[in-house]
């Protein structure tokens, strides 16, 4: 009995944080924060967000945040909705409790502003006809297939052709695990940290809006079409698939 006590409180002082939990037991000191206590956006950025965004938001297997031409794209009530929910059906999980996640309302306002202080370089780009972050419908697939062969085929390889330096982006199982504006935040962003030229140095330069939800359409045609319950399916089943799909593309990677 003694032992069993002595080896529950060694393995709490190891575990400090794990036996936070236990109903009774007195707040902890500061050098022991609850995980909802924490409001430093470096902090929360790095624990949360590093791993996938990269360490100073740009080089992570997904979304460069801090390039000046998404910050450009993005408004904040956006960064909230999908920091507090997620894109169901990728990677990108949902961060708010009230969505199933671990961070409160609080936690996730301070990233999103954190995001804005360090990487937001104003209004700069907002006169360089930027198109909207939002897909309006209009695209039209048949030209996008022309925009494709045009703008992307010579890095990523022709439809339905050889695979190009920069990987296949028609790869069904990669496309299946893409939310949609992905693609579009990606063809009007690019991958500046990867060698991915933006909209405006692609080939029709700079792509017109119009190109851009082309483009878009065209691959959303190629998509395969998700089976049901897909935004159901286990998070780490989804990331394994995921992390497949992304292989081929990064170890074949133009840097
Ligand atoms: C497990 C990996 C992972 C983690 C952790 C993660 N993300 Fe993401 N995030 C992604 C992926 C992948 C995408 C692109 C979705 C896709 O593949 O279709 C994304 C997309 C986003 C987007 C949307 C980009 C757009 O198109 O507008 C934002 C904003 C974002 N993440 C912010 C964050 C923040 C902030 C955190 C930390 C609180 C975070 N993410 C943590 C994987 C992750
Ligand atoms: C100059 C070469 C180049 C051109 C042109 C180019 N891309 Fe890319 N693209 C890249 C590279 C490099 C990557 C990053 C690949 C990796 O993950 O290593 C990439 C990544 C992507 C991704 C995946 C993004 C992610 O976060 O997973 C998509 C989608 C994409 N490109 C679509 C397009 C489309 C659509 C076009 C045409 C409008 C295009 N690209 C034009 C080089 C290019």
């Amino acid at each position: 009995m003694r032992a069993g006590v002595f080896a529950f409180a060694v393995s709490c002082a190891l575990l400090a944080s794990g036996c936070n939990s236990l109903p009774g037991k007195p707040a902890p000191g500061p050098e022991v924060p609850r995980p909802e206590s924490i409001l430093s956006p470096q902090v929360l950025f790095a624990q949360n967000c590093s791993g996938c965004h990269g360490t100073e938001g740009q080089h992570g297997p997904a979304t460069p945040l801090a390039s000046p031409v998404y910050q450009a794209l993005v408004d904040d009530a956006t960064l909230r909705r999908v920091i507090s929910r997620g894109l169901p059906g990728s990677m990108m999980p949902a961060f708010a409790q009230s969505a199933g996640g671990e961070l409160t309302d609080a936690q996730v306002d301070s990233i999103v502003r954190g995001i804005r202080a360090k990487w937001n370089k104003g209004d700069a780009l907002k006169v360089a006809n930027l198109p909207p972050y939002a897909d309006d419908g209009k695209g039209d697939a048949k030209a996008g297939e022309q925009v494709y062969a045009n703008n992307c085929a010579n890095c990523h390889g022709p439809a339905g052709g050889k695979i190009g330096e920069a990987g296949s982006v028609l790869n069904p199982d990669f496309m299946t695990l893409m939310a949609p504006q992905t693609f579009r935040t990606t063809v009007i962003v690019g991958r500046p940290d990867l060698g991915m030229p933006d909209w405006r140095d692609q080939m029709d330069s700079p792509m017109t809006a119009q190109q851009v939800s082309d483009v878009v359409a065209f691959l959303m045609a190629q998509k395969p079409n998700a089976p049901a319950g897909r935004t159901q399916a286990p998070q780490a089943t989804q990331g394994a698939a995921h992390q497949r799909a992304l292989q081929p593309r990064i170890s074949g990677g133009a840097r």
